[in-house]
């Protein structure tokens, strides 16, 4: 999947699927399955270190788990999630930090909001750096907000959400991942510009979708928002194995004569 691939697949109609991923492992796993892209969420404060937030993530923790991903990778487009203070302080700052992760063997980065981050975006993407921006409920800004709250409910909040999607679209972004929007903006958004949307939580309609992956397999159940469909239950299963072993070990049941060397 290359960057001209996933822009064309908007005027085909034809949806792409996107899941995080955080090492090797998985990475083969969901490449396997032929997800179309793999993001390296800063998500991974939550789900891999165990974090409330994402906010102490930080461009070491990137680079090491997009290294991972990218090194276990052969077709799918990865993407490098910049964490917070990554590129907010200044256009230099951001350009340095997102070229790191295509040293690291992202082919992308992803970077949350809109007209603040406009002229990062026109910077990355002049230097040769694809940008996907994230717009809606977007989880670094989420102490401005008091909470993992729905973005865009109202007009105002609408407006000014389709009007951020299409400055990013005019500074040269390839997609925008809607988060926790409701599904007429977000099919608003997608009908009016001609790069992709990407949503989570935000309806049917959009060009695209994208799951955190240890919420998509039920491997993570702290909190899970409404958007989320587990697909499995791996946290379940991993219990159920985990007693099963510890109970037989106790019995005595393993190692048995087929495990033991003679
Ligand atoms: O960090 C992340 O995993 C994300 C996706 C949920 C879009 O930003």
């Amino acid at each position: 999947m290359t960057i001209p691939e996933f822009k064309r697949r908007k005027r085909e109609g034809k949806k792409l699927i996107v899941v995080t991923a955080y090492d090797a492992l998985f990475a083969r796993i969901v490449e396997q399955a032929g997800i179309d892209v793999l993001l390296v969420g800063d998500s991974l404060g939550v789900v891999v270190q165990g974090n409330k937030n994402t906010l102490s993530v930080t461009m070491e923790d990137m680079l090491y788990h997009t290294k991972l991903v990218a090194g276990a990778t052969q077709q799918a487009l990865v993407i490098g999630d910049m964490p917070f203070l990554s590129y907010q302080v200044s256009v230099e700052e951001a350009v340095r930090n997102a070229g790191r992760f295509l040293q690291a063997g992202a082919a992308a980065v992803k970077l949350e909001g809109g007209a603040p981050v406009v002229d990062r975006v026109a910077a990355l993407t002049k230097f040769g750096i694809p940008v996907m921006g994230h717009l809606g409920m977007t989880p670094q800004s989420v102490h401005q907000y008091g909470g993992y709250k729905v973005q865009g409910k109202d007009r105002h909040g609408a407006d000014a959400l389709l009007e951020d999607a299409k400055a990013l679209e005019a500074a040269g972004a390839f997609a925008v991942v809607l988060e926790a929007v409701p599904a007429d903006l977000a099919r608003r958004v997608t009908e009016t510009l001609t790069i992709p949307t990407i949503g989570i939580g935000a309806g049917p309609y959009c060009d695209g979708q994208v799951l955190v992956l240890y919420d998509l397999l039920g491997l993570f159940d702290e909190f899970t928002p409404k958007f989320v469909k587990p697909y499995a239950h791996l946290k379940v299963d991993a219990l159920q194995a985990l007693r099963r072993y510890k109970e037989e070990v106790e019995q005595g049941k393993f190692p048995s004569d087929s495990e033991s060397y003679h």
